[in-house]
């Protein structure tokens, strides 16, 4: 049996609550929504999603790199550029402060380092990470100054094309250290989140539209090993049916509240 519970003024719905309570692991899955209160673009939201000015297979994709790496290194710059300008949010905040004192474990589609600017640490980045480019070539680790993206002067456009640097190592270029589509997740990454979402007896899914494997299978994997899964999300998702509880909130609504209870 499932329920869906919509937003009441600052109510959490009492199963919710009960659930968060009786947990000792807790795993937070993540996804854009979860950094939308703070102004960052998601991918599939209408109208404001990302996917609606940028086509994904040319931008994040292997085969996009390869056709125009000046003008994929620019949109990810410019990204980064946007996160750095943005702050986390009150649902950021509400996860850290629950790490203070519960076992909660973060598995994030994000690639962005808000959950880390919040305080929490983060278990699983199962599709990278804005900030940690690296060679295409040899595969070390960039260590990038940020002057390109935190110079306020210069927030370079969404389209402009900015040639990548090369590795000081092999010469190679540098790419930037998103999971693109068709690339497998980082291995320890996902075994972590897997692992996780297995050993847990309370999943939130939060701020995510279940439609990117493998970790919109996460919540049937949570279900499957008996943990109680709530999803946060202002609307239904493809991967609502997988939720004992449904809150249609949003991450910077609802999280505060509930840890609040806690
Ligand atoms: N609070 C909670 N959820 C929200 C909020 C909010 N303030 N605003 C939007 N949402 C929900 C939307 O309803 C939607 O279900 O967040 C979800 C965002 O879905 P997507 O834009 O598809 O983002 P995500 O699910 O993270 O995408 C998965 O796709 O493009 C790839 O690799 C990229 O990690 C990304 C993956």
């Amino acid at each position: 049996m499932t329920h869906s519970h919509e937003q009441t003024v600052d109510a959490v719905p009492q199963p919710i609550v009960d659930a968060a309570r009786a947990a000792s692991r807790i795993v937070v899955l993540t996804g854009a929504g979860m950094s939308a209160e703070s102004g960052i673009a998601t991918f599939r939201d209408a109208r404001t999603g990302l996917w609606q000015d940028f086509d994904p297979k040319d931008l994040a994709s292997p085969e996009g790199w390869l056709a125009d790496s000046d003008l994929v290194w620019g949109w990810y710059r410019w990204r980064a550029a946007l996160v750095r300008r943005s702050e986390p949010n009150a649902g950021h905040r509400a996860v850290a402060q629950w790490q203070q004192h519960a076992q909660v474990d973060i598995a994030t589609q994000n690639v962005d380092d808000l959950h880390e600017r919040a305080g929490s640490t983060v278990l699983a980045h199962v599709h990278g990470s804005l900030f940690e480019p690296y060679c295409s070539e040899c595969g070390v680790r960039a260590e990038l100054d940020d002057t390109d993206i935190l110079d306020d002067g210069i927030l370079i456009d969404a389209d402009q094309r900015v040639p990548p640097p090369d590795c000081p190592r092999c010469g190679g270029l540098i790419r930037p250290g998103a999971v693109w589509f068709g690339e497998s997740l980082p291995e320890q990454a996902w075994e972590a989140a897997e692992n996780a979402v297995r050993a847990a007896d309370l999943v939130l899914v939060v701020g995510t539209s279940g439609v990117v494997y493998p970790f919109a299978g996460l919540p049937a994997v949570a279900r499957s090993a008996g943990a109680t899964v709530v999803e946060i999300n202002p609307v239904e998702t493809e991967v609502s049916d997988m939720a004992d509880h449904r809150w249609r909130t949003t991450a910077a609504v609802g999280l505060p509240l509930l840890v609040a209870q806690l």
